[in-house]
């Protein structure tokens, strides 16, 4: 019976409690190098950035995590209690976009991100030269990365490439830039250049594309059945002489035995 009359008491002191510390982190707010929003951090390749947490309105130690993108960061232990620092040094064209979260440990939804935009001009890659067959199918497929976003154009042959409504189709996505031939005759043969067009600087890729004469197209299938059919018909012979090898053995066998004997 006792447990009736503390009950409430106990729920009432918990609920004051809760109520006291979610006052005092509710009024926390957090600061990546003095902005209370989240924001982009504008960098280049090859530099540094230092990002810097800071807690505010706040009344006692607050520990602080950083996470880049999931991943929690490896912090000092004096680098955690109410300010905290992280360096990403060497920043590379791979870290654009990259999120850097600063969070309240005492309550995670106090957050603040930044996101690293890292400039950098177009950067192309691909298969410079691709073999096919007249009649067959190709895609040329240029990879770009670039910030800003670049401006994509095919050329042939240093010209403008003249789209073929059939047989031609150019796809994009954010990270390559593809043009599809179908039934590639012998005229699609030529240097096939992706260029890449940002504020910073124009690039540009080559693809040769070598097309060759329809073979002579000999048929596989056929000439494997044959193969087959030979082998087993080998197999058959070495078989049934097999047995008589064996019977021409046993007889030898048989007279050398004897022959012993004698
Ligand atoms: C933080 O404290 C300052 C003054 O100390 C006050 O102006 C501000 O409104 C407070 N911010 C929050 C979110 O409570
Ligand atoms: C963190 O901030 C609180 C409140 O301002 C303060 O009492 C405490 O000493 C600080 N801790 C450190 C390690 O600076
Ligand atoms: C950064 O990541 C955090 C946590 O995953 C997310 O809440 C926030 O919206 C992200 N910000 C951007 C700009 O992607
Ligand atoms: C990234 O930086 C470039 C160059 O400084 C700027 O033009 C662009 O607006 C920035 N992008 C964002 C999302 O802040
Ligand atoms: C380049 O072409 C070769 C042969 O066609 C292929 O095996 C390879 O995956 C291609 N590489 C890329 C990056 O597309
Ligand atoms: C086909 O294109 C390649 C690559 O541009 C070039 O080297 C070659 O001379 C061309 N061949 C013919 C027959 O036009």
């Amino acid at each position: 019976m006792v447990w009736k009359s503390s009950g409430p008491l106990k729920t009432c002191r918990l609920l004051l409690v809760a109520l006291f510390l979610s006052q005092g982190t509710a009024s926390s707010v957090l600061t990546v190098n003095g902005k209370t929003e989240d924001h982009f951090l504008d960098t280049l390749p090859g530099t540094q950035a230092s990002l810097e947490c800071a807690v505010q309105n706040h009344t006692r130690d607050e520990e602080l995590l950083w996470y880049r993108e999931k991943g929690r960061v490896d912090l000092k232990p004096g680098n955690k209690i109410n300010i905290s620092s992280v360096c990403v040094s060497s920043i590379s064209e791979e870290d654009n976009g990259v999120n850097f979260t600063c969070r309240l440990q005492s309550d995670q939804t106090v957050s603040i991100s930044v996101v690293l935009n890292v400039t950098f001009p177009p950067i192309l890659s691909g298969n410079s030269t691709q073999t096919v067959e007249e009649n067959n199918d190709v895609r040329l497929v240029c990879n770009v990365n670039s910030n800003p976003q670049a401006q994509m154009m095919w050329y042939k042959n240093n010209n403008v490439l003249v789209l073929e409504k059939d047989r031609h189709q150019i796809h994009q996505t954010s990270e390559s830039f593809q043009l599809s031939i179908t039934k590639v005759k012998k005229s699609d043969n030529g240097t096939y250049s992706c260029t890449a067009s940002s504020s910073l600087k124009v690039e540009s890729l080559d693809f040769h594309l070598v097309v060759k004469e329809r073979g002579l197209r000999v048929p596989i299938e056929p000439i494997i059945a044959a193969c087959v059919v030979v082998f087993l018909t080998l197999c058959f012979g070495l078989l049934t002489r097999r047995k008589r090898i064996m019977k021409l053995c046993i007889k030898e066998k048989d007279l050398r035995n004897s022959e012993t004997a004698l």
